[in-house]
This record gives C-alpha cells, sequence and structure tokens, in this order.
C-alpha cells in the first residue's frame, strides 16, 4: 500500500456528515425520525404527515397537512412527454429499471427552479407523488389493467394500492400500506440515501440525486431484499422444511435475506412492527401460511447464524397477500424512500461540502511505459 491510510471496508463505522434527520440506535433498536420514535409515527400518523416531518423538521398542523395533501393529489399527473416515456418501456422491463429511467427523463420536463437548492422541497413533493403514478402507469399496461387515473382525493398510501391493483382498497389494506411507507421513509445513511447525497454534494440537481439512489437501491443487499424473501419462503413451502432449506443455502454460503443489518445489533424495529401487521392481515385474509413460515425461518437463522431480521423479512408477506406482484416491492420502497432521500438532498444543499473519499492505492507505481507495438 502506498502511503500510511487505513481502510474501512464499506465504510463502516465512518462518520461521513452531520445530519438532523433521522437517528438509528443500533444497540437499543430505535429508529428516530426528527425527533420521534417510529414506533408512535407507525402507531398514530400517516405517510404524508411524515414526508412533511421529514422534509420541513416538524410535525404539520391539520391545515399544514391537507395543504400537503392536496398539493402531492394535484403533482400526481406527469407530463405527456413523460407518459409517452414510460408507455415505450418493455413490458418485460425491471420496474426498478423503469423507475430509475422515468424519473431521469422527468427532469427534462420540470422547471428548472425545483431541482437545486433549498427551494427544490417543490421537487422533493413532485418526485414523491409521480412515483405511484410511474408505478401504476407501467404495470397497469403490462398487467393489462385500465389506465390510470390521477384520484387526487386519496391519501398517498390509498392512491399507491389503487394505482398498482386497479382495486378500492379496504381501510386495513390502506392502513397496512401506509404503515409500511411510514417505516421505510428514511433510515440515515444507508447506501441509496449516502449515493443521493453523493450526487448532490456535487451541486448536481434533485432529479440526479434521486436516480443515482433508485438504481443503488436496487440492488438485493439493500432494497431488493425482500422479493429474495418471497423466493426462499416458496422454496421451503411448510414450516417443517425451513430449517433443511436453511441450512441447505448456508451451507453454500448464501445469505439469508431479510436478516443481518450494518447498524442494528438487535431486532430491527421495523421489523417488530411489520411482523405484526404480516399476522394482522394474514389472520384478516385467513392466511397466516406466510407469517408461519417466517417465524420457522427466523428461529432456525437465529440458531444458526445469531442475526436477527431486517426490514425486509415481512414486507414481502404483507405486499403479497394485498395482490402486489413480487417485483414491485422495491418499488414500493422507493416510493416511500423518495421522502427521505430528497430530505437529504435538501440538507446537503443547506450545508454544503463535497463529498469526495480518497482510496487507498495498492496497484504498482514505477510501470515502464512500452510503445504498442513492442507489447506482447
Ligand atoms: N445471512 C447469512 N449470513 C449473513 C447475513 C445473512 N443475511 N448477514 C450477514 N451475514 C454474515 C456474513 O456472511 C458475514 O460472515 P463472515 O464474517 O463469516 O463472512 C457476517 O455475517 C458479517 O456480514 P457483513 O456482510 O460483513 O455485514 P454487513 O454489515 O456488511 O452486512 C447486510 C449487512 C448487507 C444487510 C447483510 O446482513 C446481508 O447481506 N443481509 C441480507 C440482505 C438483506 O436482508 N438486506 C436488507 C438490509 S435492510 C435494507 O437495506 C433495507
Amino acid at each position: 500500500m502506498v502511503g500510511e491510510s487505513t481502510v474501512q471496508k464499506g465504510l463502516q463505522d465512518v462518520v461521513a456528515l452531520e445530519s438532523r434527520i433521522t437517528f438509528i440506535d443500533g444497540k437499543q433498536g430505535r429508529l428516530i425520525y426528527r425527533g420521534y420514535d417510529i414506533r408512535d409515527l407507525a402507531a398514530q400518523s400517516t405517510f404524508e404527515e411524515v414526508a412533511y416531518l421529514l422534509w420541513y423538521g416538524r410535525l404539520p398542523t391539520a391545515a399544514q397537512l391537507t395543504e400537503l395533501r392536496t398539493t402531492l393529489g394535484g403533482l400526481r399527473t406527469l407530463p405527456p412527454e413523460a407518459a409517452a416515456i414510460v408507455d415505450r418501456m418493455p413490458k418485460n422491463a425491471n420496474p426498478m429499471d423503469v423507475l430509475r429511467t422515468a424519473v431521469s427523463a422527468l427532469a427534462m420536463f420540470e422547471p428548472g427552479e425545483t431541482k437545486t437548492g433549498p427551494s427544490s422541497i417543490g421537487g422533493a413533493q413532485r418526485l414523491t407523488a409521480a412515483l405511484p403514478t410511474i408505478l401504476g402507469q407501467f404495470h397497469r399496461r403490462r398487467a393489462g389493467l385500465p389506465k390510470l387515473r390521477a384520484r387526487p382525493e386519496l391519501s398517498h398510501a390509498a392512491y399507491l394500492l389503487y394505482a398498482l391493483l386497479d382495486t378500492e382498497p379496504s381501510p386495513l389494506d390502506v392502513n397496512a400500506i401506509d404503515v409500511a411507507l411510514i417505516l421505510h421513509a428514511d433510515h440515515e445513511l444507508n447506501a441509496s440515501t449516502f449515493a443521493a447525497r453523493v450526487t448532490a454534494s456535487t451541486l448536481s440537481d434533485l432529479y440526479s440525486a434521486v436516480t443515482s439512489a433508485i438504481g443503488t437501491l436496487k440492488g438485493p443487499l439493500h432494497g431488493g431484499a425482500n422479493e429474495r424473501v418471497m423466493e426462499l419462503l416458496d422454496e421451503i413451502k411448510t414450516p417443517d422444511r425451513a430449517e433443511s432449506v436453511v441450512h441447505a443455502r448456508l451451507a453454500k454460503h448464501e445469505r439469508i435475506m431479510g436478516f443481518g443489518h450494518r447498524v442494528y445489533r438487535v431486532e430491527d424495529p421495523r421489523a417488530t412492527i411489520l411482523r405484526e401487521w404480516s399476522r394482522k392481515i394474514g389472520e384478516e385474509r385467513k392466511d397466516i401460511h406466510y407469517y408461519d413460515l417466517l417465524r420457522a425461518v427466523e428461529l432456525v437463522v437465529m440458531k444458526e447464524k445469531g442475526l436477527y431480521p431486517n426490514v425486509d423479512l415481512y414486507s414481502g408477506s404483507i405486499y403479497t397477500l394485498l395482490g402486489v406482484p413480487h417485483d414491485l416491492f422495491t418499488p414500493i420502497f422507493a416510493a416511500s424512500r423518495v421522502s427521505g432521500w430528497t430530505a437529504h438532498v435538501l440538507e446537503e444543499y443547506d450545508d454544503l461540502r463535497l463529498i469526495r473519499p480518497t482510496s487507498a492505492y495498492v496497484g504498482p507505481t514505477d510501470q515502464r511505459y512500452v510503445p504498442i507495438d513492442e507489447r506482447s
């Protein structure tokens, strides 16, 4: 190695910046948005309230909440040029690719003042409102469902379900999705938020930052894990097979998706809440087999690896029971996390310093340049 640097692989435990948005207490298993415990927010607030809290740093009054709901409802329609681009995506495209490309395209049809600097809160609201529309428009076309309408009277959670399923969701289903959206809204300096902040730290625009974040969330070690959890359950089929299937995967040095976390050393508080919702929705549907399978997997993984579940373990079972196709799970995550990404980008613009770490160079330094016709 050239120089004296110490490498923190994966930037583990590196404190890269100060933030006032989210605090994770990995030892106590607590998650705090702007000072408020996620358990209180999940039990008592709505996604719109949480988005307001993340963006403005305080809970809204009733009037401010109504105004935000009206604003989001009014921003759901895509410009025709962007809608046409979504309609040209191949039906077999990965919905995360659709989202990434559509957000990137949307930037070209939006007013400049919503894009960079503190005033880009307008862009934050526009993107938050637009993501369910992009997903709904794409999914409805590939599934042969009727064309999407903006439905400004619906809450963000209800609109997301309506956009994806073309149903009038029950209050319980809306509550389940709302809680999932609240729990996924922010999570400190996770990989996708870091990607968004790195992009913003170059003074690039909000849409570019969110495009970076969507590409980062797509990976199975981050947002893509809940889809893989359902593949595991499909293989296990009955709780008595959990042990043998998990053992076989561990023997091949495979990771069990939905377990482990970089920050939590105890159970992820989001998993605790989603486990309850998985049971609740299962009981309401008279189908708790996913819940039973997941409990069985939890026992084996704890016994074999001492690993706790993370947010991705139970979310997929809830979405599946609601009728959401597996490849839309990570996009639902994005439809929530966009509120956190944009809050972080706004914070970055407010206290800007180019994020540019260094690497420890471990390659050669004294190579002699060989002209091309002398190389073998
Ligand atoms: N299954 C099996 N082994 C695991 C798992 C797992 N889910 N998670 C960690 N380990 C093991 C690793 O193999 C490693 O063992 P080793 O030291 O013998 O090689 C050890 O635990 C430490 O793992 P790291 O990857 O160094 O821990 P890190 O903090 O980097 O990983 C991560 C965190 C990526 C989330 C990891 O736990 C994982 O891959 N989990 C599965 C994917 C997943 O559920 N991702 C969603 C995370 S939450 C979110 O992003 C929304």
